[in-house]
């Protein structure tokens, strides 16, 4: 096993795995993961209760930037925000995944989120891990685009319904796709030397697998 801190970028669309992707590799190797979907997810909640609305988003931040530190719960780095860890049932309401890729298109969200999430590698250098897994829509294009391996996820649109459903979620993945990928700032997309994988064809060991083979770690 190679010594070297690794980081690793899973980017895709809503529904195609990266969250179970990344929590099997971050289990695995010993690496910190950080989901920055939950970031938006969090923003967006403090955002509601604090009564602003997508439009004036923009305006409210320029007034009052919330302050972001991270806590470390197992090998998850969870966002605060102005001191507010939000549970996760609280950040997959109907509201929030209502209104989250509208607050996702805001430049200034994401500036605000950029250095925080670059942070990431700090964080998890100073807490002793192998290295980091964080999982997304712009990871492998913009926030870590030297990382060691940029995993682009797909998968088959009924199969993504279903385990959103499953997962007890009401969401339209068609509409977030299409917000998600037509925006133009930081859309999703595939970076370039990614390691692409349809994820409906594999079971999650078969990712792994590959995975762990591209790193040198299977
Ligand atoms: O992965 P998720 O469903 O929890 O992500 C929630 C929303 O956040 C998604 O609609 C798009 C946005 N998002 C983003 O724009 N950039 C990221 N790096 C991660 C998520």
């Amino acid at each position: 096993m190679s010594n070297s801190f690794q980081i690793l970028a899973i980017d895709g669309g809503a529904g195609t795995g990266k969250s179970t992707t990344a929590s099997i590799l971050a289990d695995r190797l010993h690496l910190l993961h950080v989901d920055t979907g939950s970031h938006y997810r969090s923003i967006t909640k403090y955002l509601t209760e604090n009564e602003i609305s997508p439009d004036s988003v923009q305006r409210f931040l320029a007034e009052s930037s919330p302050s972001l530190s991270s806590q470390i719960e197992g090998n998850r780095s969870l966002l605060s925000v102005d001191g507010h860890i939000y549970p996760p049932a609280s950040l997959r309401t109907k509201e929030v995944n209502h209104f989250v890729s509208h607050v996702a298109s805001v430049a200034e969200v994401r500036t605000l989120l950029f250095d925080y999430q670059r942070g990431q590698i700090e964080t998890a250098k100073e807490n002793s891990f192998s290295g980091l897994v964080m999982e997304g829509r712009d990871i492998g294009t913009v926030i870590l685009p030297d990382a060691d391996l940029k995993i682009f996820l797909v998968a088959d649109q009924k199969i993504r319904e279903s385990r959103r459903q499953s997962d007890g979620e009401v969401d339209k993945i068609s509409s977030r796709d299409f917000l998600d990928t037509s925006r133009s700032i930081a859309p999703l997309k595939e970076s370039e030397g990614s390691l692409r994988i349809d994820t409906s064809q594999f079971s999650i060991e078969d990712v792994y697998a590959a995975i762990a083979n591209k790193i040198g770690m299977g």
